[in-house]
């Protein structure tokens, strides 16, 4: 696909994101030579700062060599505060001249990297300034998560941007669909001829997602105590995944065409009232504990964090998705942090054999076949099936067929924030999440938030930093445990 010259505008570009994930993503892309060939990156932020200090800050985690010199010179910045409409004047004429000077037309991306209370003005700033629309250029916008706090806020947020900008010009990024895994699974599912026969209920026990993280809070314990484990991976990423999972095949693969089949996903989700959210939702804290002779702190003792907070770190979810292919699948989500793992994984659990002739089986009780999608790290796919032991008799045994990207030696898998960040400069909406599956997102996710504010007896339980979360979670699983990836 062809890159047209353009600049990619980053609201918010003093901050964290845009020197760990946005400009590394985009040196990739200039290494690759995926660039267009007439490239600008204008940070614009509150803080003060220069063309050169902005570079020196972005090459933070960049490799020293001539290349970051040379990618550095497309890097420019203008001090732009979202309320001040002065700034946003200063802005058009910056972006005027430095499309003129760099020739790379007027097509801009306007990234909002902000803190989401200013997205709303800065896309109304941009809109007076009349830069949100061109009969000539492209003008995209792209909307960094949360997505709103909830489905008030987030259909709020909808509005808001949608006064300014059009559907189609709103790209609303979820870095989850820019993995290479994830994508796959469209491959895997509508390019091969043997799994999607069986992708249903009648040959589907249940689904298992999880999406387990080392790490804790990492610094940002004042944006997660407001947020929690629901909110900042279940709402939007652990979603998005199921509904990969969950969909019909699309009829073309097309942005709206695959987006159509994720929204009825979401609408098909069975609501669960917030009277039932004790016996289908397990939400846990972690807590202090000793690994290996180290103390681990509690989320409690994490800067930024109330001592008393009751914000969930760990949440594990069974549900229903009320339609045709997947009527009476239970699916089973979790998620959380300071684990003993990173891993992201979905684990699709086929029904039993009608009838087990080999009783003498070598392992204990029957075992369902298993397909897993590796999403994360060691990308790959993993089928379990049953095979004779040699020798005498028939005992039984479970053996893998494992696929690993990396034995792909030649390919390299691009990072999640490159993928995407490319996709908009073409145009290409398909991997971003439309408005309509946010808001439908939300409203699943919404009884949870209320059952868990209005009625505060609601177990958080409490699990040591470095085990799999509580073991509540183990029970909302009627026939069978929990995949351990590496236990
Ligand atoms: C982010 C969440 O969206 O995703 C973080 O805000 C989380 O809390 C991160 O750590 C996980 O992303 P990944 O790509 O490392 O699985």
């Amino acid at each position: 696909k062809k890159t047209k010259n353009q600049i990619l505008i980053i609201f918010g570009a003093s901050g964290d994101l845009t020197k760990r994930k946005l400009i590394p993503a985009l040196f990739d892309l200039f290494q690759q030579k995926m660039l267009p060939e007439n490239f600008a990156v204008l940070g614009a932020s509150r803080t003060k700062l220069s063309d050169k200090d902005f570079r020196k800050r972005a090459a933070e985690f960049l490799p020293e060599n001539k290349e970051t010199q040379t990618f550095a010179e497309k890097l420019f910045y203008q001090p732009v505060s979202p309320h001040e409409t002065e700034d946003f004047k200063k802005l058009k004429k910056r972006l005027e001249k430095l499309s003129a000077d760099q020739k790379t037309d007027a097509n801009y991306i306007f990234y909002l990297s902000t803190p989401p209370s200013v997205y709303g003005i800065i896309a109304k700033n941009l809109c007076e300034t009349e830069l949100s629309k061109s009969d000539e250029f492209f003008r995209r916008l792209i909307v960094e998560k949360p997505f709103g706090a909830d489905l008030e806020s987030a259909r709020k947020l909808n509005k808001q941007l949608l006064k300014y900008f059009n559907e189609n010009q709103v790209y609303r990024i979820d870095h989850y669909l820019g993995k290479e895994s994830v994508q796959n699974m469209l491959v895997t599912r509508f390019s091969n001829g043997i799994f999607e026969p069986l992708w249903n209920r009648n040959f589907i026990e249940r689904v298992e997602i999880t999406s387990a993280e080392n790490i804790g809070v990492e610094g940002r314990g004042g944006y997660y105590d407001e947020s929690g484990a629901l909110r900042d991976m279940l709402q939007n990423h652990l979603l998005q995944l199921a509904g990969f999972v969950a969909m019909e095949p699309p009829v073309v693969i097309e942005a709206d065409a695959i987006r159509n089949e994720i929204v009825k996903v979401f609408q098909s989700l069975r609501p669960i009232p917030e009277e039932k959210v004790p016996e289908n939702v397990i939400r846990g804290q972690y807590i202090n504990s000793t690994i290996k002779g180290k103390k681990i702190k509690g989320y409690r003792e994490e800067p930024g964090v109330d001592n008393n907070s009751r914000t969930e770190t760990f949440v594990a979810m069974k549900f229903f998705i009320d339609n045709w292919r997947w009527g009476g699948v239970p699916f089973y989500i979790r998620t959380g942090k300071k684990m003993p793992a990173r891993v992201t994984e979905i684990v699709i659990h086929f029904k039993q054999v009608p009838h087990h002739l080999f009783n003498n089986s070598g392992e204990q009780g029957p075992i369902d076949n298993q397909l897993v999608i590796r999403i994360q790290p060691d990308e790959g796919i993993l089928l379990k099936f049953r095979m004779k032991t040699p020798g005498a008799g028939f005992q039984v045994q479970t053996v893998n067929m494992d696929f690993h990207y990396s034995d792909l030696s030649e390919v390299r898998l691009p990072s999640a924030y490159e993928r995407l960040l490319l996709d908009c400069m073409q145009g290409d909406a398909t991997l971003y999440s439309r408005g309509d599956a946010v808001e439908e997102a939300w409203k699943f996710v919404q009884p949870i938030l209320d059952a868990w504010k209005n009625n505060p007896n609601i177990p958080i339980y409490g699990y040591p930093a470095g085990t799999w979360g509580p073991d509540s979670s183990d029970k909302l699983i009627q026939n069978g445990d929990w995949r351990y990836p590496c236990k």
